[in-house]
């Protein structure tokens, strides 16, 4: 059993839904919902009177990703649009040579393909390489060649939920001298990510998943050594060096990572990303990993244990992280979703299967109705098809 009612205030559950799609878009805890009335409210009476207020807000929520990644600096954080701006940022910033090679898994969502894909009229090759293996981190370094210019792999697969070996990985770019890019959406605000220790050079989510914020604003860390290597593709008043002196015209981009931020910040979404960075920040990366863990290892077990079931993600701890994903032998995946999602459990079809994805304060009630819709609507199918 679950101890896990101390949630109950910041993510009040609705009695018709099971939220299992975290791994999609998640709800907000309370406090963001509340910081952004407060903003409205503060909008409709002060209009932008306040605005160094909000220029703090930024400030701090620079120093919350700074925290949660684990950057050596606020400075190396941008806050961006979403993930395929930051990858976009990388894939179109670097400076390539007809014959480069980019090396990504075969399992990416297309966020982190169409980007490099893009870079193929300039000659740059992308290779996919197969994480259907016993060992994909070997793989992928197997598959490093001289013309291996970088890798850009998703923290943890959208569709199956494996977790990638992301030290190991970076130890081998930084040794091949082939540069390290993560798509970490599936995995910051679920499981720890210290960008240090990983040794990556570009690190990029955005907002709307395990984070538990609003669509529309992300982060791109950027190491600084690097920085200087991507050429921008963005400008405007925001990414300069003397941010808010107007009348002077002549310009350098910033020296932080502020440079890849052109114009006006989303202040709505800062609001609410911040108060959520705060809560997760609160309980505690390995907390929130502890208790992700026991969810999806609960869900994992009942579920395996229905008949016909074949579980798609990987089931070791170390492999798995928020998502867990499964097919029923004899039984239509696009219909069993439609009826799942009809009867109040909201997932998503993906990878060929159901993807379930609870997050650390997801009540064991909600846990258990979920299944027993599984069990009910599994059982309604076999009698129909009978
Ligand atoms: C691995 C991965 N990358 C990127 C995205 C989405 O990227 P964006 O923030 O650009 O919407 C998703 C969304 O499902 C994802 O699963």
């Amino acid at each position: 059993m679950l101890h896990d009612n101390q949630w109950d205030d910041e993510f009040p559950q609705d009695p018709h839904i099971c939220y299992l799609n975290h791994a999609a878009v998640a709800p907000w805890p309370k406090r963001a919902a509340d910081a952004v009335t407060a903003f409205a409210r503060e909008n409709i009476h002060q209009g932008a009177r306040d605005y160094p207020r909000w220029v703090q807000l930024e400030h701090k929520l620079r120093g919350q990703f700074q925290t949660l990644l684990n950057a050596p600096s606020k400075l190396d954080i941008a806050l961006v649009k979403n993930t395929s701006e930051a990858l976009s940022f990388v894939a179109m910033g670097l400076d390539w040579t007809a014959g480069d090679e980019v090396l990504l898994s075969d399992q990416e969502f297309p966020s982190n393909r169409i980007p490099w894909e893009a870079l193929e009229n300039q000659g740059v090759c992308v290779r996919q390489v197969s994480l259907d293996t016993e060992d994909p981190e070997a793989a992928l370094i197997a598959a490093m060649g001289p013309a291996t210019r970088l890798l850009s792999i998703s923290s943890v697969q959208y569709a199956s939920g494996l977790r990638m070996d992301l030290q190991r990985l970076g130890r081998a770019c930084r040794e091949r001298d082939v540069l390290f890019c993560v798509d970490a959406i599936q995995s910051i605000g679920a499981l720890p990510l210290d960008v240090q220790a990983i040794d990556c050079d570009f690190a990029m989510a955005d907002g709307h998943k395990w984070l538990l914020g609003p669509e529309g604003l992300g982060v791109f860390y950027c190491r600084k050594e690097v920085r200087d290597r991507l050429k921008l593709t963005q400008y405007g008043w925001h990414m300069v060096e003397a941010l808010g002196d107007y009348d002077r015209e002549d310009w350098v981009p910033a020296s932080s990572a502020r440079r890849f931020e052109p114009g006006s910040p989303n202040t709505l979404a800062q609001h609410a990303l911040s108060a959520s960075l705060e809560l997760l920040l609160e309980v505690g990366a390995e907390r929130i990993q502890q208790a992700l863990q026991q969810r999806t290892a609960y869900l994992l077990q009942s579920i395996a244990a229905l008949p016909g079931a074949r579980i798609l993600s990987p089931t070791t701890p170390e492999r798995r992280a928020g998502i867990v994903t499964f097919t029923f032998a004899g039984i239509d995946n696009a219909t069993l979703y439609k009826q799942l999602m009809d009867a109040g459990v909201i997932c998503a079809a993906r990878g060929g299967g159901i993807r379930w994805s609870p997050h650390f304060y997801t009540p064991q009630s909600v846990l258990d109705k979920a299944l027993t819709i599984l069990r009910d609507l599994l059982q309604h199918n076999k009698k129909q098809s009978h």
